[in-house]
């Protein structure tokens, strides 16, 4: 049997870390790289680069053809309008699966989706991975499939929770949202272990699953925050962020961005998603298909993502 997974996004901060963790486990990767992005692909046994993207047909059937299951990573996670996020995580992902559906045999399909795609009224971007995980469920066939939806992930190489640890670490927290606002977070090597336990399974039931780390009910602000407090052995002050401060420099953002063209971060719709209550995320149905179970609590995560080290032996 086959043992090439093929791979997208491979240059991103999950998909490189995935990579990584396929190799190990001894799986043959095959990986759909831009051309501005080739180098960041090194040279590693077992790993064959397949220069493309999601908007070149040809190249996707090069990528799949003969894989045993492909695990789509690429992903627009920042952007100004509709048109920027669904052209890659509408369009592109129905581009690759008329490239999947062409094989014979089909391979397994596994996508990342987003916890976002549970409330697509909020931004574009929420929208797009709802339309992405509703096109996999439309086209799909007979062709086994899962979207997994993490909340947050952080870890190493990872640029959007990141810069918030590196405040707390100097003492201050940035509150982004409402103080009773409850999150799930994920830590990127969990993630990568889900996927391979999907890989490992051999088979799974299609469908949309939710995933989170070990904490049940998620976190609040004081909550993650606390975690640092202990985790550096300092007193962090919180700084709440007001909703109108952070709109305004998103609206000022979308302008920029229409005028020299570039896909910003911060957008009316990102604060929608910040401002959001809920984004507890619930584990059960994917444990129950596969058998993953996460092992980071967030302060194991943190001490891997900041190089904080683990505790020395008990004085
Ligand atoms: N990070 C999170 O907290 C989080 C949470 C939930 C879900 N997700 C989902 O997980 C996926 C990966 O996220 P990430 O944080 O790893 O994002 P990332 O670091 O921005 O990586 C995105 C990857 O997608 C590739 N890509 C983007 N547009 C492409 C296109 N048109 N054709 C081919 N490749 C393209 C990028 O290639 P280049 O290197 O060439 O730009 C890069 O490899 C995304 O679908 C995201 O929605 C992420």
């Amino acid at each position: 049997m086959s043992r090439t997974i093929a791979v997208t996004g491979a240059t991103g901060f999950i998909g490189a870390m995935l990579v990584d963790h396929l190799l190990a486990a001894g799986w043959n990767v095959r990986a759909l790289v831009r051309p501005r992005s080739a180098h960041l692909v090194t040279e590693t046994p077992g790993l064959e680069a397949v220069r493309g993207s999601l908007q070149d047909s040809e190249s996707l059937y090069r990528l799949v053809q003969g894989a045993v299951a492909v695990v789509h990573c690429a992903g627009a996670v920042r952007g100004a309008t509709a048109a920027d996020f669904n052209a890659v995580n509408v369009h592109g992902l129905e581009r690759l699966l008329q490239a999947v559906l062409s094989c014979s045999p089909r391979p397994r399909f596994l996508s990342l989706s987003s916890l976002a795609a549970r409330a697509p009224e909020l931004s574009h971007y929420a929208s797009s991975k709802r339309q992405g995980e509703q096109a996999l469920a439309a086209m799909a066939e007979d062709m086994e499939w899962v979207a997994l939806r993490p909340p947050a992930v952080y870890g190493p190489g990872d640029k959007e929770l990141l810069p918030l640890f590196q405040w707390m670490e100097r003492g201050i927290a940035p509150v982004l949202g409402e103080s009773h606002a409850r999150v799930s977070l994920l830590y990127v090597e969990d993630l990568c272990a889900a996927v391979l336990s999907w890989l490992n399974a051999g088979s799974c039931r299609s469908g949309v699953y939710e995933l989170n780390d070990t904490q049940t009910g998620g976190y609040s602000w004081d909550e993650i925050i606390a975690k640092v407090s202990v985790l550096r052995a300092r007193r962090i002050i919180r700084l709440p962020l007001p909703a109108l401060l952070l709109r305004s420099i998103a609206a000022m953002n979308v302008t920029t961005a229409r005028v020299i063209g570039y896909a910003p971060m911060l957008t009316p719709g990102k604060v929608r998603e910040l401002w959001h209550p809920d984004w507890v995320s619930d584990n059960t149905a994917l444990t129950a298909a596969i058998g993953w179970q996460p092992v980071f609590p967030l302060e194991q995560g943190l001490r891997r993502t900041m190089g904080w080290g683990e505790p020395g032996p008990a004085a």
